[in-house]
């Protein structure tokens, strides 16, 4: 391969996001335009094909370690014949599917369908009692990647009343849905009309999620619907995403309730490093009284994203 062909090559794996999409880098479009022109057809394919391939044998080893081979296959089942042991992850109402991979899964509320084509594994435990669990993908939830990334306590757990915004379609949700379990509500904000849609249908058939199609902007549209929650959870993208989770924070969040909120970097403020984001959110949310105890970074699932994790007016200890 001649050097202008390695150069070309490399561009492209730059420009590429890990799930080996192209994110609209317009000098290397310019670039493409113009080699066709020149009709440099076959070349700019073979580049293209290699470019693609270094990156789909990424994805596929990160995947294969958690379960996701990255193939279609039918929903309903963890890979016909292998045996899977499930074991309870320290993260209560989330558990562990070890199998010839292991994955993340959560028991399903609504046995029999999946939510967005994840995989089913059933476990028959009396005759007439069969348990469902629902394999979560990291690579389609930023808390799933975050427990991945092993943060101390996701604090979302059984019976737990939750504000989520940014629901989008209910693929984290339902995983939420699944872990707060009958006796919890998530209370789910989106303000796409098409995404809200989708959400309603998954909220139709489980009981304890409540779709609020509104702005998370103006947490006052819903507070006939919404009661004050343990938990808020934030993934909204939005460069106003602070003072949008402290707003909803002074609606709804109990004193010492617990927020997590995942930062894309580049939604904020693409000028400066991810860290300097993170920071600056950081120090935005203290000022709240929102304050944060951990954080961890979601590569390999996202880049230059964090999830920040704390408590919100922390209760002092009487002695
Ligand atoms: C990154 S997606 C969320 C993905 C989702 N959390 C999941 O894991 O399935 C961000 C969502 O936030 C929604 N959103 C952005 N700004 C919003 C706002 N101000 N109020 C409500 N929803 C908003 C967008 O429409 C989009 O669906």
């Amino acid at each position: 391969m001649n050097n202008k062909n390695q150069n070309r090559n490399r561009n492209r794996k730059l420009s590429q996001n890990p799930r080996g999409k192209f994110q609209g880098n317009q000098r290397n479009q310019g670039n493409q335009r113009f080699q066709r022109n020149q009709g440099n057809q076959r070349n700019q394919r073979n580049s293209r094909n290699q470019g693609n391939q270094g990156n789909q044998r990424f994805i596929k080893r990160k995947k294969e370690n958690l379960g996701f081979q990255g193939k279609k296959r039918k929903s309903g089942g963890f890979k016909g014949g292998s045996t899977v042991i499930i074991e309870p992850h320290r993260h209560d109402g989330v558990y562990i599917a070890r199998g010839k991979e292991d994955s993340l899964a959560t028991r399903n509320m609504n046995v029999g369908e999946s939510v967005y084509g994840e995989k089913r594994i059933s476990v028959q435990q009396t005759e007439q009692e069969k348990i469902e669990y629902r394999l979560w993908n990291p690579f389609r939830s930023k808390l799933a990647a975050a427990i991945l990334g092993g943060v101390d306590n996701i604090w979302i757990k059984p019976g737990c009343k939750l504000l989520y915004l940014g629901a989008a379609s209910g693929t984290t949700v339902s995983h939420c849905s699944d872990i707060v379990g009958p006796d919890g509500i998530v209370y789910a904000v989106e303000f796409s009309k098409r995404s809200g849609r989708d959400l309603i249908t998954v909220a139709n058939k489980r009981k304890n999620i409540i779709p609020i199609i509104e702005d998370a902007r103006h947490p006052l549209k819903y507070r006939m619907i919404c009661s004050m929650v343990d938990v808020i959870f934030a993934d909204i993208a939005q460069p106003d995403q602070a003072r949008i989770v402290i707003h909803n924070a002074e609606q709804y969040l109990k004193n010492g309730g617990h927020f997590i909120i995942s930062i894309k970097a580049n939604c904020i403020d693409s000028t400066i490093s991810p860290e300097a984001v993170f920071a600056g959110e950081i120090d935005k949310l203290k000022e709240a009284n929102l304050k944060p105890k951990e954080q961890v970074t979601l590569e390999p699932y996202e880049r230059d994203h964090a999830v920040v994790i704390g408590t919100y007016r922390p209760i002092r200890k009487k002695n």
